[in-house]
């Protein structure tokens, strides 16, 4: 879909969405669409004029130096950078059609539409049963379905059920860091979220972590959109369908990740792919 022309934008303000991106969005099959998007923190820009779409369904990773607004861009995918008062976003984000920064788009709404994996894994201090269940009551509030199915069903997902079944009343965090990052994804998994963002989420782990949260991570495709920052090429390479190269808060390039790996179209592509920086 070709981006808005400036025109348009100036007619479709963030907070008005535009009827034409309304319509044509749940027919093309994208996650994530962003147009013209721009932002600062204060007066430094971080992000500019980012126009992506993000398949349904599939593993697209976001690579690039550090620096070059990988995080933002995914904080700003659930609203998370809102909470900064200093920080101002002009453009439309899109998920699943729907315009997130529209007024009568609600946070928690957002919040159960895209799921968020952070580098470090960040379960909460409580048991591991009420960590899976912690989403699913918020949003769900307490309907569909038993919990003991759902916690079950959640763990077994992740692959964690055989290790944790006997001490699901055991706090979170005295896990590895392995099955903390296992269950971070897990607890998501109730909430049923369109989309997932995961920022560097095997970056705390070990080799053999990494292969088992990947490997985890694979298996979700298809049943949700994610979408992964990560420095690891291999990862990136073996773990993803698309990839989005990013430098300095721009778009470099965006292709099926073999393509982008093997005939990248852009000289700062090859750069960072053959470790010339970053
Ligand atoms: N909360 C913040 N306040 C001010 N500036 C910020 C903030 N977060 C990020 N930045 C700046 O925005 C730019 C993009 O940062 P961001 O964290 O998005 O990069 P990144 O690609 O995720 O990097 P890394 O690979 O190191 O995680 C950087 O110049 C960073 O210093
Ligand atoms: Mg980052």
């Amino acid at each position: 879909m070709a981006p808005l022309s400036n025109k348009q934008q100036r007619r479709s303000p963030m907070n008005k969405p535009s009827q034409a991106l309304i319509d044509i969005a749940p027919a093309t099959g994208f996650a994530i669409q962003t147009r013209n998007l721009n932002l600062w923190y204060g007066t430094f820009q971080a992000l500019y004029d980012i126009n992506l779409d993000i398949r349904d369904g599939m593993i697209t990773s976001l690579i690039g130096p550090s620096g070059c607004g990988k995080s933002t861009f995914l904080r700003s995918v659930n609203r998370i950078n809102e909470r900064l008062g200093y920080v101002r976003i002009e453009g439309r984000i899109e998920v699943q059609g729907q315009n997130i920064y529209d007024p009568a788009c609600e946070l928690v709404q957002v919040r159960k539409q895209v799921g968020m994996v952070f580098q470090r894994p960040n379960p909460l201090p409580i048991s591991i049963r009420e960590n899976i269940l912690f989403g699913h009551k918020l949003h769900a509030k307490g309907k569909g379905g038993r919990h003991d199915d759902i916690v079950e069903q959640a763990l077994r997902q992740v692959l964690l059920w055989d290790k944790v079944k006997d001490k699901l009343s055991r706090k979170a965090t005295e896990l590895s860091l392995e099955e903390q990052q296992k269950l971070c994804i897990a607890r998501l998994l109730p909430v049923k979220p369109k989309v997932m963002l995961m920022d560097e989420p095997c970056s705390a782990l070990d080799p053999k972590g990494t292969e088992a949260v990947e490997e985890l991570i694979w298996e979700l495709r298809g049943e949700y959109s994610i979408l992964i920052v990560t420095h690891n090429m291999a990862q990136a390479r073996r773990a993803s369908e698309e990839c989005i190269f990013m430098l300095m808060g721009k778009v470099v390039e965006q292709a099926p990740t073999e393509q982008l790996f093997v005939t990248p179209a852009n000289r700062e592509t090859a750069d960072y792919i053959e470790g010339r920086y970053g």
